[in-house]
C-alpha cells in the first residue's frame, strides 16, 4: 500500500504507525505496529481509540498483512483476533467483516490492500458529509458542550461531533466549546482540548460534574457527542458519562445531538440492551497513568466498577447526524436508521 497519513495514524513503507494517544498531550510519539499482535495491543491499550479510527486501523493492518503474502487461513485467523480486540465499537467488526467477505469471495487476498485503503478514504468522506450536515445546526455564538474525543484522533478525517464543531468554526461561526474532561481516561482533557487548541477554537475545560450547573445557569445551547454503536431504534452507546449528559440536557431542554457515520450503525441490535459494554481495568478508576507517570489515589486493590461506555436511549436524543443527513427522533422512531443504506451494504 502507498504511504498515507492523518492525525492519528500513518502508513510508511508498508507498516502501520499510530500516534500513541496514551502519551498526549505531553508527547507526540508514533508507535510502529509491524504485526497484528502490536495492533491488538495498541487498540486494547487505547494508543488508538475512537470507533472509526479503530476500524480503519484494523483494516489497514489487515491490508499490510495481506501484502506480506500470508495465506488465506492465516489471514482469517488474524482477522478474527483483531475483530475481538474491543467489544463495543462496531466499526471494528464491520470493517474486518468487509475484508473477510471479500477474501472469502475471491478465495484470495489480492484485493485486500486496496479495500483497506478504500476504508481510509471512505472515513474521510463520511466525516466531511457529517460535518456539512451538522454544522448547519450550529448558529453563530452558540455554546456547545462535548464529551470524550470525537475529532481527528478518533477518526481518520475531521471527526464526528468535533468535526461538526470544527466545520461550524471554519464557516466563521463564533462557537464556544465546553469540553468535559471525561473520566476515567480523560479523553476530553487530554485529546479534545489539544485538538481544539491546535484548531484555534475557543474552549473551556470542565470536570464532568460541572455540566449540570452550567446547564442550569443557561450556559449551554447544545450538546454534541459521537457514538461507538447505534442500535436500529437509535439507542446509542458512547463513552461513559454520555447518558448522564443526555438526562441533564433533557431536563434543561437543551438539544442533544449524536454524530456518527453509518459504519457505526448496528442494525442487528434492535435496541441498546443488545450492545455489549466493555469493562476495563480497575486501575483506570483507582488512579491514572499517562505521560507524566502513574498515580493511584484509591486504596490499593479497592473494588471498582469500570464500564467504558453507556447507552443513551433514543428518547433522550434530539438528532442523529449521519453522512446521509440529519434524522429527528420521530424519523428514527419510524425506522429511519433501520431502513437506510450504509456503505457496508
Ligand atoms: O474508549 P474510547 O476513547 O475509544 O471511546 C471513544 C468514544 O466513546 C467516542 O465518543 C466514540 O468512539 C465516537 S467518536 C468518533
Amino acid at each position: 500500500m502507498d504511504d498515507l497519513a492523518c492525525d492519528c495514524l500513518r502508513l510508511r513503507g508498508g507498516t502501520l504507525e499510530l500516534l500513541d494517544q496514551r502519551l498526549l498531550p505531553g508527547c507526540e510519539q508514533w508507535l510502529p505496529c509491524p504485526d497484528i499482535d502490536s495492533v491488538i495491543a495498541a487498540i486494547q491499550g487505547l494508543a488508538v481509540r475512537g470507533a472509526p479510527a479503530i476500524g480503519v486501523s484494523a483494516a489497514l493492518a489487515l491490508g499490510c498483512l495481506a501484502e506480506r503474502g500470508v495465506d488465506l487461513a492465516r489471514f482469517r485467523e488474524q482477522a478474527a483476533r483483531l475483530r475481538a480486540a474491543r467489544p463495543t465499537a462496531v466499526n471494528l467488526m464491520h470493517l474486518v467483516d468487509r475484508l473477510l467477505a471479500r477474501a472469502d469471495q475471491d478465495q484470495g487476498l489480492a484485493a485486500i490492500p486496496a479495500l483497506a485503503r478504500a476504508a481510509f478514504d471512505e472515513d474521510v468522506a463520511l466525516c466531511e458529509a457529517m460535518a456539512d450536515h451538522g454544522a448547519a445546526l450550529i448558529a453563530d455564538g452558540m455554546r456547545v458542550l462535548t464529551h470524550c474525543n470525537t475529532g481527528g484522533l478518533a477518526t481518520v478525517g475531521l471527526g464526528t461531533a468535533l468535526g461538526v464543531i470544527r466545520r461550524a468554526h471554519s464557516l466563521g461561526r463564533a462557537v464556544q466549546v465546553w469540553v468535559d474532561e471525561t473520566r476515567p481516561l480523560l479523553q476530553g482533557a487530554r485529546l479534545t482540548a489539544w485538538e481544539l487548541g491546535r484548531a484555534g477554537i475557543p474552549y473551556r475545560l470542565i470536570s464532568d460534574s460541572m455540566a449540570a450547573s452550567l446547564m442550569a445557569a443557561g450556559q449551554v445551547d447544545q450538546v454534541w457527542v459521537g457514538a461507538d454503536r447505534i442500535a436500529a431504534n437509535g439507542d446509542a452507546a458512547n463513552k461513559i458519562g454520555t447518558y448522564s449528559l443526555a438526562v441533564l440536557a433533557h431536563h434543561h431542554g437543551i438539544p442533544f445531538h449524536v454524530v456518527a457515520p453509518s459504519t457505526t450503525l448496528d442494525l442487528a441490535c434492535a435496541d441498546g440492551h443488545a450492545i455489549p459494554i466493555e469493562e476495563r481495568d480497575p486501575a483506570e478508576v483507582r488512579g491514572f497513568a499517562g505521560s507524566a507517570g502513574a498515580l493511584a489515589w484509591a486504596p490499593a486493590g479497592c473494588p471498582v466498577y469500570n464500564p467504558a461506555f453507556d447507552v443513551t436511549p433514543a428518547a433522550l436524543i434530539d438528532a442523529w447526524v449521519l453522512e446521509s443527513g440529519v434524522y429527528t427522533r420521530e424519523q428514527v422512531a419510524a425506522g429511519a436508521l433501520a431502513g437506510r443504506p450504509t456503505p457496508l451494504g
